[in-house]
Formats: C-alpha cells, structure tokens, sequence
C-alpha cells in the first residue's frame, strides 16, 4: 500500500472471544464460501479467518485473528464500520472475482474487495496464509488480485509492507495520525533504524525494522531477530493513539508489551510548536524552551504552558545572511520533521555546512546517521517538533553573529572552568596513580584477566531478510562453523554433559574465550520447543545470579545455545562430594544460598517478566569461578501475568525431590512452587545429602522428613553437614534450616514468597514456626500417570 505520510489508521483495540470449530482449511473458494461458524486456518495454525463478535458485543464481524497465541487477538477486521448484527453472514468469492461479504440482505453486499479484473475462465481462491495475509488470486497465474496486508486495520504485523510514495519522501518518516492531526512520527531513517525510536534500533532483542528503497517505492518491514525462534508479534495502534509492541511465545498465558510508542510527553508531535524544543522535565518545570537564537512567539500563551505558536526569531536581531552568523551545535536529539529537508546521502557534514551556510533560507542541517558520517540534511523553513532523546543526534541550528557571541561567550567561560577542572582531577590522578604503584610493587600479586569481550560472530546464513541485525544487535547469532571450530567438531572430550534434548560441549573461540555449547540434538521435537522458550526468555534477563548467554545458532537442523563457561560445574558437583564439599564453609556455602535466594527473586518479580523456573534443583545451579552460584536452564520456565497466582498445566515438568506437592500431583504450579524447590536446596546445601530423587524409599529419600522429625525434638543440629566442623555461626545456620523448613511447607500458601527468603536471610528478624513439610515422595504414586515420569528428568546435565 502506499501512503505519501501516514499509515496507521486508528480504532479501537477489541478484545474478542472467539468460538471453537474443527474444520481445518485454509482456502476459500467459489464453490465453497464461509458461513458464520465456519473459519479458515492458516498452514501451522498461526491465524485463522472467521466471523467474530468483540467482546460483549453481539455484532459479527469477518477478522483474522491469532489462533494460538494467548487471548486469540483480532489483527484485521473486514466490516469493521459495517457490522452485521445476526449470524446470516457469508463471506464468498463472487463471479467478478471479489470477495465480497453479504448479511441477511442477500443483495447488497456488507463489504466487498471492489476490484476490477478481466472476465476470463481461470479459478479464483482467497487463502488465508501463514503470515496472517488473506490472498485473493488466480490459481492458474497465481496472480495477486487483493490482499489483506495492503488493507490494514489496527495491527502492523511481522512481513507486512508499509509503502510510501517515493516521489514525495525526502526522508522517510512514519506518522501517526489522530483523526486529521500529526499525533507523532518516528524520526528520519538513520540507517539502522528509526532515529525518534532509538531502543528499537540499535538495542531491540526482538524486533527488527528494515527499510527498503528502491526506483518507485520506498518501504518498511519488520519481523522477529531471531526468525528461528517461534514467537507471536504484533504492532497495535490502539484507541488513545498508543502503538504497542509486543510479543508472546505459545507456552506464554499473556502478551509481553516490549514498548509503547509516543514515548512521552515530548514526543507528542508539535508539542513546542515551531523552532521549539522539548526535554521531559522531572519536576513541575515547563517541557519547552526555543531553539537558539528564538524566543517564544506569544509570551502570554507561553506563561500558561502553551507553547503551540513556537518560537520566532529573537527580536532586533541580526541578519543571518552573509553576516557573520554560523551554526550552534544542539546536542542529543530528535532532529526536526524531515518531511521537507533536504538529504544528499552520500555527502559529509563539513560539505553539509558549507551548502547550508551559502543558502539563506536553510535554517539548519545535521547528519544521516546518527554518528555523522555520511549523509546530510537541511531544513529551509521552520523546524518542526525538535525534542532532547537519549541517544539522540546533533542539529547544526543557523543563528546570527550576536547570539553566536553569546554562545561563544558562554563557551569560552565554561572552557576556562573546566580546564581548571581538568588540572586539579589530572593533579590528583597522578598523586593516586603514584601511591597504587608504590602498593602493586610491593604485592605482585596475580590477577585474572577480566576480558569478556565477545567474539566475533557472523549472522546465520539462514538469518531471514529482515534480520540485518549484523554486529550491532546485543544477542549474536554464531555462525556454525565458529561453533565446530570451539568444539573440535562437538569432540567426545569436550562434551560436558548430556540430557534427553541433546549434549553439552565445552568450546574455546579464537579469542582464547571459553564458552558452553548447548546442542540440541535434531530429533528432539520437545528440545526444540525448550530451545525457543529458553531464547526468549534469557534473551530478556540479566542478573549476576543468572547464567549468561552469549548468543545462539540457528542453522538448518542445528539449534544451539552458547553460554558462558563456568569452570565450576554445578552446584550438585559439589555439596554431594565429600572432597569437594569439604572446600565449602560456611561462609561460602550461605553466600550461594543468598546467591541463589536473589537470582529467584529476579525471576519472580524484579525483572519485567515474572518467571517460574519450574526445575531448581542443584545440577541446574552452576558455579562460576568465586563460586557465585548462577541459575540455568530455562528450558521448563514459563512466564506468568503479574497478577497470576498459579497456572496450570497437564505436562508436568520438573525434577522429583525438588517438586512441591501440589505441582507434582495436580500440576499446579506458581512462584511458590520454585519456593518449594528453593527450600530443598538450601537444606541439601546445610545437609551435604541429595533429597530423594526418585519415590522408592531409599536411604535420602526422607531428607525433609528427617529435618523435620529432628526439629520437633529440637535437635535439628545434628542434621548439619559433619565437614563443617565446629566452625559455623550455629544461629545463622539454624535460621537458614527454618527458612528451609518454611520454604517445604505442605500448604503453598504458608510458604513465604522469596521477597520474604531474601529478607529473613539478610536480616535478624523473629522467624513464624514452620508447619509439617510435605512429605510427597511418599505420595507420588496419586501422580498425574505413570507416563510423564519420563519427562520429568529430561533436563538432568551434570555440569558444564
Ligand atoms: C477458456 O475460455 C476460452 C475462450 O474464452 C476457451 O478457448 C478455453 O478453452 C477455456 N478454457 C477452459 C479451461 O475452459
Ligand atoms: C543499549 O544497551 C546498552 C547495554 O545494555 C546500554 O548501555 C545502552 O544505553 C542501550 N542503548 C539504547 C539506545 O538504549
Ligand atoms: C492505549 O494504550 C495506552 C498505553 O498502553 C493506554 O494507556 C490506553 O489506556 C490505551 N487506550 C485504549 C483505548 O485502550
Ligand atoms: C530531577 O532529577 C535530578 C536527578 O535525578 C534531581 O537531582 C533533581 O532534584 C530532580 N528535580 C526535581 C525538581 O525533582
Ligand atoms: C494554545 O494556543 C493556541 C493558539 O496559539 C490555541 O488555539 C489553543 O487552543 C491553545 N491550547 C490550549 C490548550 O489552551
Ligand atoms: C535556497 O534553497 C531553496 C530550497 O532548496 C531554494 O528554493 C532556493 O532557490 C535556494 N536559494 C539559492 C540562492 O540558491
């Protein structure tokens, strides 16, 4: 479709609910049209077609909406102004080869596709495809006679082209109407992405915009980073003007809001009006000031924060033309609408300036690209909706010698102080870097290189057209080969473990970096699932207590996530061997149990998802080489709504002996199921002895049984790990063995939530009395089935 500006029409978001059949199709044909009732379903059952009403509506509409993603939203509506108000719709191809949508009046139609074609006697068939497109085509020639991405309503989805007129676009710009008034627009296209939206161009982990031109058409497309990861995504404008991204994966309960579009107050377009500039203000200062060398046109409306009439040369002033003036540098923001500037691409901002200061009327210039090296722009006329933008650009603005000598002024008096500032700071580094040398002579100690850098990576050659993501994306593709290379070709030596989705290697990058490769083996159609959840939610979490990921490979059958190395291993390594155990005192062992404490509370709540782990157990905790513990495997994590207590589910997933009694027998889980995990973990850490791992009465199946027997006599002390010595704090020890008890009660809901675990850790505070633990390994056999035992130790590495 093509829009000289302006794209995006405005309706209101509907919320729909959406019936249930079982016809599974995806083409509509003329002898087989659609009833309400009836639908169409994409290929991989990403969309399906159909008749709707929003929510307590009883209007039908004909929309396409997402079939498997949570809350099935609407993203196109056919009759979306022509709603028919009974079930008698049918949505057919006529013998003009529309589609054309009639009520119960069966001659007029509702809504119609209104081509016009050549009569011939080639078939006609709209197919619903698997982006989301209803295609209108000749089967024979398989032409394109209308399709549903060239008409759209509310939603922007990933491959759909959003065309602007090239003739026109100087600079191409996107705009956000509301109704006929400019509401907002995305910045110039700096090369990478759209510079009013710097998140989403250089920093998105998700999304991905690319801009195409060519002779007759200039155009934007955006779809997913990673293409090989299966995720839902959407781009809605809603009611309020607001445009949101946002994106969910299938085993998601909701749609995770990446952004919101204006970003503020300032980015309301116009907001200072004409030669003004805006900076979001903490306080109850006024947003707008005048560009220099303006002042407000109408002090009065100024005053009463209306800064709509802009700003006009300052009065008296100066000519600026061929009088002296130059350009003042306005540093870190959205450059003007570009709508009307001028841009040379090839040109560099010295020749920028030159041309501008030659032409009177150009007001201002600034570079393409946001570190100025190719390409110019220049504004003739007003400047229109300038705001300050964190990680903004320069703009050149053209004032006359007075205000230049004010700049100057202000300039040169700044230069002299912070010069001043610079000697005293240089004085007394040089005083501090003498003293750190006289100390470093004396203890020559050895340090560890702290050099983290990232390898270089090349993009995956199966990478998608949209993703031209290349070095500047903070979650690198590896190319295979780099990977074979690291891994001698995955060598048996460097295998570090081994689960039922595929193994683990140890690699070394030509940059002498040690990575971990997760592979996942080709066959494994629940490791591929695992893969995708685990990209998509480690790709979003950052925390000390977290295992890092460093990238992925997605190349034809191979999957593959490259992590960190920790030359540790996992936890489990440890507290179960009585060598290796003996290296951890107390001290050492109550930092990885608050280490582990915060990682959980992240997930839980600190990070912007809330994340149930669903696995903690002490083979998925690993040990960096402080032996800081750091969370992994998120292949079983699920991402819960903020104000979702527990979810549900028929796969039980999870490891026995870390499983709280209501997830293993009702498959219920929540946070405080990851609670329940958390305390068999820290008891095992106190204890130096595995919980049971399997229902059979072995001799540690009653670990939590045992510490609870012991505390009710009050002897709980025994329990504590013999290698520990005599050495510990015997309170701090008991306090952990009752916040472990706390964490296993049978009730979740007597559990306390990890905000509460870090707390009781870190502060001496009086403790509730812990009531009877659930004691479920006594009680497995009332499990969901016999069948799922299988998928419950699938995630079992024993180290990386
Ligand atoms: C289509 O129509 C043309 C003439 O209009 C005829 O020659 C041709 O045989 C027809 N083709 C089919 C498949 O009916
Ligand atoms: C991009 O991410 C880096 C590191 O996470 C951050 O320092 C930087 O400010 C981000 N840039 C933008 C434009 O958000
Ligand atoms: C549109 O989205 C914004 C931001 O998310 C929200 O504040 C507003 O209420 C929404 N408006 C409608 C009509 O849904
Ligand atoms: C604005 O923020 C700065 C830094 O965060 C702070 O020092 C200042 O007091 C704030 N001003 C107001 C008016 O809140
Ligand atoms: C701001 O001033 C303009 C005239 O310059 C006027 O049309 C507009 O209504 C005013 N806006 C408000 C909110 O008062
Ligand atoms: C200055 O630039 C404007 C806009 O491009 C153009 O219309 C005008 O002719 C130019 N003036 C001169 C003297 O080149």
């Amino acid at each position: 479709m093509y829009f000289t500006k302006g794209f995006l029409l405005l309706h209101t978001l509907l919320a729909f609910l959406i019936p249930q059949f079982d016809t599974l199709q995806d083409t509509l044909t003329i002898s087989k049209p659609i009833r309400d009732g009836d639908r169409l379903v994409s290929m991989r059952e990403t969309f399906a077609l159909g008749f709707f009403s929003p929510g307590e509506s009883t209007n039908r509409y004909v929309g396409i909406w997402f079939y498997k993603a949570p809350e099935q939203p609407v993203v196109w509506v056919a009759n979306r102004d022509n709603p028919i108000t009974d079930h008698s719709g049918v949505l057919s191809i006529d013998l003009h080869r529309n589609l054309v949508l009639y009520g119960e009046d069966k001659k007029q139609p509702i809504w119609s596709t209104n081509i016009i074609t050549k009569s011939n006697n080639k078939t006609t068939l709209a197919q619903l495809n698997q982006l989301g497109n209803l295609v209108l085509f000749i089967k024979e020639t398989t032409e394109v006679l209308w399709q549903s991405f060239d008409n759209p309503t509310d939603t922007f989805l990933p491959s759909m082209k959003l065309g602007l007129d090239r003739k026109t676009a100087s600079s191409p710009e996107l705009f956000l109407y509301k109704g006929n008034i400019l509401w907002w627009r995305s910045g110039h296209w700096n090369g990478i992405g759209w510079s009013g939206i710097p998140t989403l161009s250089s920093n998105d982990s998700v999304m991905n915009f690319n801009l195409f031109y060519n002779h007759y058409e200039t155009s934007t497309i955006w779809g997913l980073r990673y293409p090989g990861v299966s995720l839902f995504s959407r781009l809605v404008v809603n009611g309020s003007g607001s445009i949101q991204r946002s994106v969910s994966a299938i085993s998601d309960q909701e749609w995770d809001i990446l952004g919101t579009l204006p970003l503020d107050r300032c980015d309301n377009y116009g907001k200072c009006g004409a030669f003004g500039m805006c900076q979001v203000q903490n306080g109850t200062e006024f947003e707008c000031t005048c560009l220099p060398g303006f002042e407000p046109r109408s002090p009065s409306e100024w005053s009463a924060r209306n800064a709509t009439s802009g700003c006009v040369k300052k009065h008296g002033r100066a000519s600026v033309c061929k009088s002296g003036e130059e350009f003042v540098k306005v540093e870190h923001v959205k450059l003007p609408d570009s709508s009307f500037a001028r841009v040379d691409e090839k040109l560099s901002l010295k020749e920028c300036e030159r041309r501008c200061l030659e032409n009177c009327s150009c007001t201002a210039y600034g570079g393409v690209d946001a570190k100025e090296e190719v390409g110019c722009m220049r504004w003739y006329g007003e400047l229109m909706d300038t705001r300050v933008l964190d990680g903004g650009q320069n703009l050149y603005v053209r004032v006359d010698a007075f205000e230049l000598d004010h700049f100057k002024g202000f300039f040169a008096n700044k230069r002299r102080l912070a010069i001043m500032v610079v000697a005293l700071v240089v004085t007394s580094l040089l005083i501090f870097l003498c003293a750190k040398c006289l100390i470093k002579r004396k203890r020559k100690g050895k340090r560890l290189s702290t050099n983290s850098s990232l390898p270089n990576f090349e993009d995956s050659p199966s990478r998608s057209e949209f993703d031209g993501s290349k070095s500047n994306s903070n979650f690198p593709v590896f190319d295979l080969k780099t990977i074979i290379a690291a891994t001698d070709n995955f060598s048996a030596a460097n295998e570090l473990g081994k689960g039922g989705f595929g193994s683990v290697y140890k690699g070394l990058l030509q940059n002498r970096m040690e990575i971990a490769v997760k592979r996942l083996s080709k066959y494994s159609g629940q490791g591929v699932e695992q893969f995708k959840n685990e990209v998509s939610l480690i790709a979003k979490l950052q925390h000390r207590n977290l295992v890092r990921i460093l990238g992925c490979c997605i190349q034809a059958e191979e999957k593959m996530l490259i992590y960190e190395y920790l030359p540790n291993k996992s936890l489990d390594s440890f507290i179960f061997d009585e060598t290796k155990r003996s290296c951890l005192d107390w001290g050492k062992r109550f930092e990885i149990i608050c280490g582990i404490a915060r990682g959980i509370l992240y997930l839980h709540q600190d990070s912007r998802l809330r994340i149930i782990h669903r696995d903690l157990k002490a083979s998925n905790i690993l040990l960096d080489n402080t032996l800081n513990p750091k969370i992994s495997d998120f292949g079983m994590a699920r991402i819960v709504r903020g104000d979702q207590i527990e979810v549900n589910t028929n796969r039980v997933v999870g490891t026995y002996g870390y499983m709280s009694p209501e997830y293993a027998m009702q498959g219920i889980f929540s946070i405080k199921s990851d609670v329940y995990s958390f305390g068999v973990l820290l008891l095992e850490i106190i204890v130096g002895k595995k919980n049971g791992t399997h229902y059979h009465n072995g001799p540690s199946a009653y670990l939590i049984e045992h510490v609870w027997d012991l505390w009710r006599e009050g002897n709980v002390m025994e329990i504590v790990d013999a290698l520990l010595g005599e050495t510990y704090p015997a309170n701090e020890v008991l306090k952990c063995i009752q916040i472990g008890l706390l964490c296993v009660q049978e009730h979740a809901s007597d559990r306390p939530t990890m905000l509460t675990v870090v707390f009781m850790l870190g502060n001496d505070t009086p403790l509730p009395s812990p009531k009877q633990p659930a004691f479920i390994s006594t009680n497995i056999s009332t499990s969901k089935g016999a069948n799922s035992i299988n998928e419950m130790t699938i995630t079992k590495i024993d180290g990386r």
